[in-house]
């Protein structure tokens, strides 16, 4: 979506507690909508990022999303867009930010297909730069992807949309929460993520900044995340035999499956890309540095060698390892179905609805053993072509994939081989080709006391 920093749209919106003038639409994506503004208090040009109009997120998921956005306001470093203020319109709530006068990296990467090494490298480094700094201050990104990242019009790099994927995530909104090429293994089981999850991210977005595709493409979203759970990246050299040595070794430990056999976090990943731009011959480019390149010199953190290493992360990331070793487990399942239904074609502006209405009810299942039923309302979106199942044992998870249900018709599912005497709870989410619609539910099953 284009966002020059030129007004592409007139728009009606009124200005927002009389301080925001609304001057034209930027851009729209999936879940919100983005103005270019004049703050009348400060007299400069801003940005409002905005939920969608005919949107209406529950209280709760409100004040998750006003939540992350302070805390994104909290961060304040070069690589990433300042966030200003968070306020309400209406019932929706919106996000006061920096305007950024440039292109998102998916439109260069639209039009230039494959970058040079060096330029590569820097784009990668600046992201990283700009994740070890959200990262420090406990702030996952969740949704790093080439169209959340600005260049601007001057040659520098701006990550946008702090940690409010989950926010989002968690309002049933009926909005794809974008494309399931840049999630972690550990996203698309649903298991619980740290800034390692952020790492594999940004190795998606430099393998595809090299090789003019990202490692995993696919028409579903369900074929998409079994690759990034089960599936080796093939190799860049596939792509572009000529990517030096040591950058595709970057590449390969962003991307690998478990969070701690990748850089131990974003700040250790930024000093390896820097390294890399600074030696000898055989890794840099025949072409000249881009100004990207220069600019990156000038607002580089001073101590790159700070980790992050809180025994809260370490924890996270035991979690997800166990999750994934799980779901692995279950692979033989899960393939067949992948490949039984072909594609469904998608139009990528209709918006992705979520199943509704999530119901489930604990049955007996066996000796000992219970199950639970679940049922749902069909997504409305006829571009949906099946749902994904989730469950966990606690209302906020961590929730895993535990199925696939093709097709939008097919509105059922049974979770077999439960414990008896205990408490499940669910969530679903609609798929179609690559996309995710929001989460539905979650919803409570508990299984029988005794089962024979
Ligand atoms: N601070 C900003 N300054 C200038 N343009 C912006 C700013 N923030 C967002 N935009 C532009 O507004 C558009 C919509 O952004 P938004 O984050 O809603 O969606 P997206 O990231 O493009 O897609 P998705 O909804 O799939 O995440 C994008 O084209 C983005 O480049
Ligand atoms: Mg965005």
């Amino acid at each position: 979506m284009a966002s020059t920093g030129t007004v592409t749209e007139q728009t009606t919106i009124p200005s927002w507690g009389g301080r925001y003038e609304i001057i034209g639409l930027l851009g729209r994506g999936g879940t919100a909508e983005v103005f270019e503004a004049t703050d009348r208090l400060l007299g400069r040009r801003i940005a409002v990022k905005v939920l969608r109009e005919g949107t209406t997120p529950d209280p709760q998921a409100v004040a998750q999303f006003r939540r992350e956005a302070r805390a994104a306001a909290s961060l304040n470093h070069p690589k990433i867009v300042t966030v200003h203020d968070v306020g309400m319109d209406g019932e929706r709530p919106f996000i006061v930010m920096e305007l950024v006068h440039g292109e998102p990296l998916s439109e260069l990467l639209d039009r230039e297909v494959r970058l040079t090494f060096g330029r590569a490298a820097a784009i990668a480094q600046a992201i990283a730069e700009g994740l070890a700094c959200a990262h420090q201050a406990g702030i996952v990104h969740r949704d790093l992807k080439p169209k959340n990242v600005m260049l601007t019009a001057n040659g520098l790099v701006k990550v946008l949309d702090f940690g409010i994927a989950q926010a989002l995530d968690r309002t049933p909104v009926d909005e794809p929460l974008g494309t399931a090429e840049y999630l972690s293994p550990e996203q698309a089981t649903g298991l619980p993520l740290d800034g390692r999850s952020d790492v594999y991210s940004l190795g998606v977005v430099l393998y595809e900044m090299l090789a003019g595709r990202p490692p995993f493409t696919g028409e579903r979203a369900l074929a998409v995340m079994h690759q990034h759970v089960y599936d080796d990246p093939p190799p860049l050299a596939e792509f572009r035999p000529d990517v030096p040595a040591p950058l595709r070794s970057i590449v390969d430990r962003c991307l690998r499956k478990q969070p701690g056999a990748r850089f131990r976090d974003a700040r250790a990943l930024a000093l390896e890309l820097r390294r890399f731009q600074s030696v000898g011959p055989e890794a840099t480019d025949p072409l000249p540095p881009t100004r990207v390149t220069d600019s990156l010199e000038a607002d580089r953190p001073e101590d790159p060698r700070g980790t992050d290493h809180s025994p809260r992360a370490r924890m996270i990331g035991a979690w997800a390892v166990a999750g994934l070793a799980l779901v692995m487990a279950g692979a033989g399942l899960l393939i067949p179905l992948m490949t039984r239904h072909p594609p469904v074609a998608q139009a990528r502006p209709e918006i992705l609805r979520p199943a509704m209405a999530l119901q489930v009810r604990g049955a007996c299942g066996g000796f000992f053993k219970a199950r639970a039923s679940l049922a749902w309302r069909a997504s409305t979106s006829r571009i949906a072509d099946g749902y994904l199942v989730y469950r966990s044992r606690t209302p906020n998870g961590p929730y895993q994939t535990i199925g696939i249900v093709p097709g939008r018709a097919a509105i059922r599912y049974v979770d077999e081989r439960l414990d008896v005497n205990a408490t499940y709870y669910y969530r679903v989410r609609a798929t179609s080709g690559s996309r995710l619609s929001a989460f539905s539910g979650p919803a409570r099953a508990e299984t029988p006391f005794f089962c024979l």
